[in-house]
């Protein structure tokens, strides 16, 4: 963009108030292969009943050989751009949040942008494990409102299951594959909560908590990609304090409360943290949308999923208040407040 455009686009938001990230399409692809509780038990010392007792989850969806993160990103991003109705030359900016991507590099964002047939505009990855979509959510954000790009795809997409050791029972029954989208366009508001889009995100992170959840495997460390290892006590014991946090802080934030959300979307990583979230926070539990039974925690995917679901079935509506959070591996934890 020219010095000239970028002046522009200061002095019309120095007239016209500010900038919000507005959404204009969601989207979600699931891998067609389902594996149920019951198949798990043919392999795997575990039940169905402890596994919906302790997680909620009943089912997960597990990718093919020939569907790779990108492919299940780029089948979101297309059914994210077919409900905004625009085509992939009207975006400028692809950000994708994945902890599985196709290769160490490029990025899986440039391999969705050039499947996409975009040649213009600029396409990166960004991980933050499960709060992976929040934190490119708050990325484009910060593209969109200074004036720097016009319009956005965020994509969530994860091959989960390809980090798993499919022998411990203690993490692989947790997690599911998927992608999820939005897409996003830089509009003029007023500067209040009436606003339509983006009204806060709010992100954090602490390092120390490393040893609580990753992968033992990486380019620089052991030349392989390695298998997720988890202590989940313990990333329980964080979760509900975590997330309540960064929920308060964007209420905080935006002068709103628990009674204003029409919908609060969680991250799906254990339908006990998300009830005990949303019970702390005072959000009644029919605001709650829930997939974790249908898809399992499936990551940096789950929250773009999760509001591909709840748009596509007619919960969400436009002027609808939406709070998303997460918390996942590092620790990260995040949450934004969207006006749809
Ligand atoms: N089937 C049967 N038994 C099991 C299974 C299983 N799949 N997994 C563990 N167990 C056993 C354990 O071996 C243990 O047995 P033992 O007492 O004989 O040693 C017993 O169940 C209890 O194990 P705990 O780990 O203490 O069980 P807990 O009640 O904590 O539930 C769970 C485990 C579901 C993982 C829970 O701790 C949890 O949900 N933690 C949060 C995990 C999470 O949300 N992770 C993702 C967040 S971040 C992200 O999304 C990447």
């Amino acid at each position: 963009m020219s010095g000239l455009q970028q002046m522009d686009n200061r002095v019309s938001r120095a007239s016209n108030l500010l900038l919000r990230s507005v959404v204009l399409g969601a989207g979600s692809c699931l891998p067609k292969r389902i594996v149920s509780n019951a198949d798990l038990e043919k392999t795997l010392d575990t039940t169905d009943a402890w596994i919906i007792q302790r997680t909620g989850i009943k089912q997960r969806h597990v990718a093919a050989e020939d569907e790779p993160t990108s492919r299940l990103g780029l089948l979101a991003a297309e059914a994210a751009l077919g409900e905004a109705g625009l085509k992939p030359q009207d975006l400028d900016l692809v950000l994708v949040a994945t902890s599985t991507p196709d290769y160490t590099f490029p990025a899986t964002a440039t391999q969705i942008q050039a499947m996409l047939g975009m040649t213009n505009g600029a396409a990166f990855d960004l991980q933050a494990v499960c709060s992976g979509f929040i934190f490119a959510l708050a990325a484009a954000d910060k593209f969109l409102t200074s004036g720097s790009h016009k319009r956005a795809l965020v994509v969530g997409a994860e091959t989960f299951s390809r980090l798993l050791d499919w022998t411990d029972r203690r993490t692989c029954v947790l997690f599911g594959d998927g992608a999820g989208a939005l897409v996003l366009e830089a509009r003029e508001g007023a500067g209040t909560s009436s606003d339509r889009g983006v009204l806060t995100t709010q992100l954090r992170s602490d390092g120390r908590h490393r040893d609580k959840l990753y992968v033992d495997g990486g380019p620089s460390m052991t030349q392989t990609t390695g298998h997720l290892r988890m202590a989940g006590r313990e990333v329980f014991r964080h979760a509900v304090g975590m997330v309540t946090d960064v929920v308060s802080q964007a209420f905080a934030a935006t002068g709103t409360c628990a009674g204003d959300l029409d919908w609060f979307v969680p991250h799906q990583a254990n339908r006990r943290i998300i009830d005990a979230s949303a019970e702390k926070l005072g959000i009644a539990p029919n605001k709650v949308v829930v997939t974790i039974d249908l898809h399992g925690n499936t990551s940096a995917a789950s929250i773009p999923l999760a509001l591909a679901v709840a748009r596509g079935d007619g919960r969400i509506k436009r002027g609808d208040l939406v709070m998303i959070e997460a918390m996942g591996g590092g620790f990260t934890w995040a949450s934004a407040l969207i006006r749809w």
